[in-house]
């Protein structure tokens, strides 16, 4: 299990009083695909068949991501009490499946897995290190920063056996910026978007542009330039270029000025 658990949350200190609807909503959401993290460990178990060692962490790194699904859906439980986690996630599961049931990573072998899952772990270790530092809630404070610093140990763990995958099963250059980029782009998949409305919608049909928009004008606000500098280094690290380089620094740039650009329109657009 993970270096910490739900009994290390101080639950007693929630205040209420500093509450933010949009966060709710967004935490809801996360709740959710969080906890389908032992499908992917299952996955990840098929694509390693022959490597027990690996199997072996696979499974741990799945089961620390459902308690990051469970701390959150805790954590949204008693910000809205007519959250109801079990139906949420029945939602979910209903209206979003993946083919986990193949024993071949769809990104071509296996170190084209491992780069698609250290892309996984820098969005996320981004994410609740921008929500860690723009919640002003104490308890979940607390739970992103516990989640953020799991995320990054995900990253390295990922990054490392990506190392050990390239020996045997070396890819070029451009192979990994196709797999590592595409990745990136697949965040804008189904998966955020049907868990933001099986979460925050117990009626109505999931709409992919407006439930994705709904998730994104409130997930991208939290972001703050340091940690675009961040998801850049390390992406950039994962696909074998310089993560501090001259590069590295004009693409944070662009990518910061690009996500700024895209809060301001999806605002613009419900205003
Ligand atoms: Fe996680
Ligand atoms: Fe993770």
């Amino acid at each position: 299990m993970g270096r910490w658990t739900l009994d290390d949350i101080p639950w007693d200190r929630f205040d209420r009083s500093k509450l933010d609807p949009d966060v709710v909503r967004i935490v809801k959401a996360a709740s959710l695909v969080e906890c389908n993290g032992g499908a992917y460990a299952h996955h990840l178990c098929q694509i390693f068949h022959d490597d027990p060692d690996f199997q072996r962490t696979a499974r741990r790194w799945g089961e620390e991501e459902i308690q990051h699904g469970r701390a959150l859906a805790r954590w949204a439980m008693l910000a809205d009490s007519s959250y109801d986690f079990a139906a949420a996630f029945e939602r979910f599961q209903a209206g979003f499946r993946i083919d986990f049931d193949r024993d071949v990573s769809c990104r071509g072998s296996r170190s084209g897995e491992m780069i698609a899952r250290c892309m996984v772990e820098v969005g996320t270790s981004s994410y609740y290190s921008a929500l860690r530092d723009a919640v002003r809630e104490p308890v979940l404070k607390e739970i992103c920063r516990n989640i953020a610093a799991d995320e990054i140990r995900h990253y390295k763990l990922f990054y490392e056996n990506l190392t050990r995958c390239l020996e045997s099963e070396p890819i070029g250059f451009w192979r990994r910026l196709r797999v590592g980029f595409g990745r990136i782009a697949e965040a804008q998949d189904d998966e955020l978007a049907c868990a933001y409305h099986a979460a925050n919608e117990t009626t109505g049909p999931y709409d992919r542009r407006r439930h994705s928009r709904a998730y994104e004008r409130r997930a991208f606000a939290l972001y703050r330039e340091r940690h675009v500098r961040h998801i850049v280094a390390m992406a950039f690290k994962a696909v074998g270029l310089s993560p501090h380089g001259r590069l590295a620094r004009v693409a944070s740039r662009l990518a910061w000025s690009a996500m700024r650009y895209r809060v301001i329109r999806l605002k613009k657009a419900v205003a």
